[in-house]
């Protein structure tokens, strides 16, 4: 049997003392394609997130290693590893939250468009599975392209009777990540300190930072200077697929956000009180069925979409320019999923 117990049964004891004596809540976090360049990073990651109890590390093929591996870490959760799809069940059983990194990444020249043959499958048949085993699971989609793979998500939920608009999410945060530190580095503040909101889709022009709003203001950057920090936050993908040379996309940088972002969740299902975060969700902020704007996450996932706030001209031309480009991908994965 493939199936690989990470944790010995001493350790697991240990875990299990640990935890009862904890007031932190349970919680059981799932990465599917958890052997991949994103999947080992962001592994790690949860590893290291004291709020996950059960980690459970999904892939079709080198589970077993990485979760051996990251099991050694002396932090609080158990690891699991499964492979293939005879394991799916038993790695989703009882999830709070699913990520999501399953799937190709982009070469040079490529659109993130061009990997939705092979993706859009990929996501159908895990958010299948996640409609059986763990229908009230956080999903976390990181697996591209986000602005088509979250509608097929849903169509998928609500053909299985399992659609809650409050539990799905499509994972932008590196698009913030990213804005804050260009505009960090062009503004002269403390990159800790920044914040920027980043609206609309996850793909070119669809990406939005609204610089305009960014924290800690800064007086001093040109128009030139903004629309360079914006055209960089939407090429940054791209940026590092040219650098890898064929060899893939971010998977450090997003391996960063995605436990950025599934450590927001949790705290929201734990009920810390105003955690924010950007997300590509079901949203009527706009005319679009699913749109990335701040999110406030609570004990039910999405507790409020915010809106978009004072944009600046530049800003409301740009969300002018990514509606018909994002409308298309919602509709090509709802097509997507009601035809296969
Ligand atoms: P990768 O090829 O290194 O890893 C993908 C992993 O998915 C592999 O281990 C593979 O075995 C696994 N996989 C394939 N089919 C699977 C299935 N049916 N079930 C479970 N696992 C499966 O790719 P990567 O660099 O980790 O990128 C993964 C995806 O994330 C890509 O689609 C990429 O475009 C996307 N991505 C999104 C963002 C974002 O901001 N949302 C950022 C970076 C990358
Ligand atoms: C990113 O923004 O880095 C990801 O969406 C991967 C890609 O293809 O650019």
């Amino acid at each position: 049997h493939s199936l690989r117990r990470a944790t010995s049964a001493s350790q697991q004891s240990i875990t299990c003392r640990n935890l009862s004596s904890s007031s932190t809540p349970h919680r059981k976090v799932a990465v599917l394609g958890a052997a991949g360049g994103i999947g080992q990073p962001l592994s790690l990651l949860m590893k290291l997130n004291p709020l996950v109890s059960q980690l459970s590390l999904y892939d079709i093929a080198g589970t077993p290693g990485v979760a051996a591996d990251v099991s050694h870490i002396n932090t609080r959760s158990e690891v699991m590893g499964y492979v293939g799809e005879d394991q799916l069940a038993q790695a989703l059983e009882g999830c709070d939250i699913v990520i999501i990194p399953a799937g190709v990444p982009r070469k040079p020249g490529m659109t993130r468009d061009d990997l939705f043959n092979i993706n859009a499958g990929i996501v159908k048949g895990l958010c299948t599975a996640i409609a059986k085993y763990c229908p009230n699971a956080l999903v976390n989609m990181i697996s591209n392209p986000v602005n088509s793979t979250v509608p097929i998500a849903s169509e998928v939920f609500k053909k299985a009777g399992t659609y809650d608009e409050k539990r799905l999410f499509g994972v932008t945060t590196l698009d913030v990540v990213r804005a804050k530190t260009f505009y960090a580095g062009k503004a002269n503040v403390n990159v800790a300190e920044v914040n920027v909101p980043v609206v609309g889709g996850h793909a070119g022009i669809t990406i939005l930072p609204l610089f305009s709003q960014a924290t800690p203001q800064a007086n001093n950057l040109s128009d030139e200077v903004l629309t360079a920090l914006t055209k960089r936050t939407q090429d940054g993908g791209t940026e590092v697929v040219e650098a890898k040379a064929g060899k893939g996309s971010a998977t450090l940088s997003m391996a960063y956000a995605g436990a950025l972002f599934a450590d927001a969740c949790m705290k929201g299902l734990n009920g810390v009180p105003d955690v924010v975060e950007c997300s590509f969700v079901q949203s009527s902020i706009t005319e679009l069925p699913f749109f990335v704007s701040k999110v406030r996450l609570g004990k039910n996932g999405v507790e409020e979409v915010l809106g978009l706030g004072a944009l600046s001209d530049y800003e409301k031309q740009g969300l002018e320019a990514l509606l018909p480009e994002l409308k298309s991908s919602i509709e090509k994965g709802i097509k997507f999923a009601n035809q296969s």
